[in-house]
């Protein structure tokens, strides 16, 4: 029950304020993003990759409201892709962007996003790597898609995300496993109206599994975004039903989130990439975490009232 709550707080510009202005918000925010800077960052890059790891870095930031934010928000994917070269790893870090960031939601914002994230995708290429779309809420969905497939024409590895949740999916998914997409599946973080999508834990489990047969039984390149071992274990068994290699599918989970797990899966030899976000715009990344677990809220009031 407390999630629609939170979720709906993670779009108040009050409760952004108040919380983002909270002394100890800051060693909880730690927890799932660990840095503020590129400097911050690269050591982290450096020891996960080190562990067996694969990343996508996501600069946080999202529905900003001046064109001069989305340049900002280009340079800064930019600024990182430059530190990374040096440490030439090619494609196992690569880029996460909420075309949120980018001025999707401006005027001509479909235009605009697309001509700031193409530089961030050609700097990707550049380095041997690439980046996904993530996908925000419903109504963005038409733009990011038709963004990713007119990307693709020049750099086809570009991949974007679909969420379980939403009854529109199955169809995206077809239409992307048949075009040989990369695509991450997630359940879903945004409040839904029950118009668009399914309310219910278990639908949307149902659907995930639905749509992950379409991919694995498809042309692209399925990530497996979710933290959910019954999903995980479905996903290891979809793969050898569908005669997939090791490194035909992967799995991803986010920085902070059954970290055991990253090194269980990597260590079965299972490609492993962490969702791994920095910056100080992190409050909608921040409360969408808080909002999946009820357990992390509690964690967050009880470092509140302790103080
Ligand atoms: P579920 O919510 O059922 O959780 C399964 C188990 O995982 C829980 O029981 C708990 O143990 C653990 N867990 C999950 N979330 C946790 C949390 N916040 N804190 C602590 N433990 C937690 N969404 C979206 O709408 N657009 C996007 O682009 C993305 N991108 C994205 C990338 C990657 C790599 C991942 C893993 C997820 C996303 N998401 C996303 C978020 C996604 O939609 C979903 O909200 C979360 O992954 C939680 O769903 P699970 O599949 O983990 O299952």
């Amino acid at each position: 029950m407390l999630g629609p709550v939170i979720l709906a707080a993670s779009r108040s510009d009050r409760m952004r304020r108040l919380i983002s202005a909270a002394p100890v918000t800051k060693q909880v925010v730690d927890r799932f993003i660990p840095g503020e800077t590129v400097d911050d960052i690269v050591p982290i890059i450096e020891d996960l990759t080190g562990k067996g790891l694969e990343l996508t870095m996501d600069v946080v930031g999202e529905d900003i409201t001046t064109p001069e934010q989305a340049t900002a928000a280009r340079d800064a994917y930019l600024r990182l892709v430059d530190r990374i070269k040096d440490l030439r790893l090619g494609p196992k870090v690569e880029m996460s962007v909420k075309l949120s960031m980018f001025g999707q939601a401006l005027e001509n914002g479909h235009e605009l996003a697309l001509a700031n994230v193409r530089p961030v995708v050609e700097a990707a290429a550049a380095i041997g790597t690439t980046v996904t779309l993530d996908a925000e809420d419903h109504t963005t969905l038409d733009s990011m898609f038709a963004i990713h497939e007119e990307l693709r024409k020049d750099f086809p590895q570009t991949g974007c995300v679909i969420q379980a949740y939403l009854f529109r999916t199955e169809a995206d998914a077809r239409r992307l496993a048949a075009n040989g997409s990369r695509v991450r599946l997630v359940k879903g973080a945004y409040k839904e109206p029950a118009e668009v999508a399914y309310q219910n834990k278990h639908e949307i489990d149902k659907a995930y599994v639905r749509i992950l047969r379409t991919l694995m039984e498809g042309d692209g390149y399925p990530m497996i975004g979710s933290h959910d071992p019954r999903i995980i274990g479905i996903a290891q068994e979809l793969a050898r039903k569908a005669r997939r290699k090791l490194d035909e599918y992967e799995f991803q989970m986010l920085y902070g989130i059954r970290s055991d797990e990253h090194l269980r899966l990597a260590a079965e030899g299972h490609r492993m990439r962490v969702y791994t976000a920095y910056g100080t715009d992190w409050y909608g990344y921040f409360m969408r975490r808080l909002a999946e677990k009820p357990a992390n809220l509690r964690f967050f009031v009880r470092s509140m009232v302790s103080k």
